[in-house]
């Protein structure tokens, strides 16, 4: 296992040019699957960024990172985020800005339309509570213009009290610097393989705003490192996802200080498991989850990592991606959701209880 220090900006130096702060804990695991990957036919890693540190980890830490860098630069006191009901972005920074002693503000959107009491209240809401963050509800959800006007709405009248609020915008017309967290993760993976001798074939992640998947493909093809990088969509369709992570990976490209990085023929986004919409388990989802924790003891969550593992699954049965191929899953995180989502879990994982994957 990789275990020493490691610094992605000794083989990224542009990414010393932007502010951050450390929140999470690295190298995180690349670990293999025996099981899992025995049963699809294929070598199969994990890239535990679900075991970052953090308040249960997940992805957004490292995005986290780099928004707080800014925000500490700027003299902040207050962070303010916008995400889903159920968003582990609005828990992680809620976290880390109890790490930081500051105050966050998260404003929570109707992505979901789910009146479930544990959805509402327990995983990632729960958690927000736990770590004393102002809470705004947001009746939208698929408007992330109107979520960051009203975002600077709430900063502005903190301002007026004498705080010192930084937004942490979702929207397409704000730089993606969460992403450049997923840069150092492609040159962190890309040295654990180098470091095992071992050369992969295929990365598989969720894209849901495209900064997980934009950063790590920008980071990787920095290093000249050509390895196909697919998105699973968990929000949108393969047609609207695709421009989004076109752009988001040209912008992290600019961010890294390169050019023409990112051809089209980089973004490879994948909607097969995507109905029936974001935030709604789907039966190969669950069949995924399921397989996860009983081929491996893993934990992945309805949202994101089980619809990635399930769109894994259907590229190796389609040959999309081919048997014997090498392949890293990248972990994300969400795991506090199985618990919001225990009502659609549980039924499907008592049926199975007597049977074996
Ligand atoms: C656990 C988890 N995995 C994956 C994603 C998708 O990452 P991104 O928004 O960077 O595309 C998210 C986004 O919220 C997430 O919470």
């Amino acid at each position: 296992m990789f275990q020493r220090a490691f610094d992605a900006a000794e083989l990224l130096p542009e990414l010393k040019a932007h502010p951050r702060v450390t929140l999470g804990q690295g190298p995180t695991p690349l670990e293999l699957l025996p099981t899992l990957g025995e049963k699809l036919g294929i070598t199969l890693w994990t890239k535990r960024d679900d075991c970052n540190g953090l308040a249960f980890g997940g992805n957004k830490v490292r995005q986290l990172e780099y928004y707080f860098g800014r925000a500490q630069a700027a003299g902040a006191d207050t962070v303010l985020i916008t995400g889903a009901l159920q968003s582990n972005f609005v828990r992680l920074a809620a976290a880390a800005a109890c790490r930081m002693g500051w105050r966050a503000e998260v404003q929570l959107e109707e992505r979901v339309a789910k009146n479930d009491p544990l959805y509402r209240a327990n995983g990632n809401v729960l958690l927000d509570h736990l770590f004393g963050a102002g809470i705004h509800f947001f009746p939208e959800g698929e408007n992330e213009r109107a979520a960051d006007r009203n975002l600077d709405r709430i900063a502005e009248r903190l301002a007026a009290q004498g705080r010192k609020p930084y937004v942490i915008h979702l929207g397409m017309d704000h730089p993606p610097y969460g992403a450049l967290g997923y840069a150092a993760a492609a040159a962190e993976t890309w040295s654990q393989l180098r470091e095992l001798d071992e050369e992969a074939t295929h990365v598989v992640l969720a894209s849901g705003s495209g900064l997980t998947h934009a950063g790590f493909l920008a980071g990787a093809r920095a290093l000249e490192w050509d390895i196909p990088v697919a998105g699973i969509c968990v929000r949108r369709s393969a047609e609207l996802q695709r421009p989004r992570v076109e752009q988001r990976a040209e912008e992290v490209a600019a961010l890294l200080g390169r050019e023409s990085l990112i051809g089209p023929e980089d973004v490879d986004v994948d909607d097969g498991v995507l109905a029936p919409g974001y935030g709604h388990l789907n039966d190969e989802t669950l069949a995924a989850i399921r397989l996860g924790a009983r081929c491996e003891g893993l934990l992945l969550d309805p949202v994101y990592t089980g619809r990635c593992l399930a769109g894994l699954i259907r590229q190796v049965e389609s040959g999309r991606i081919p048997q014997g191929a090498r392949v890293v899953f990248l972990h994300t995180g969400g795991t506090p959701a199985l618990f919001a989502y225990q009502r659609d879990l549980e039924p499907a994982l008592m049926d199975a209880a007597a049977g074996r994957p």
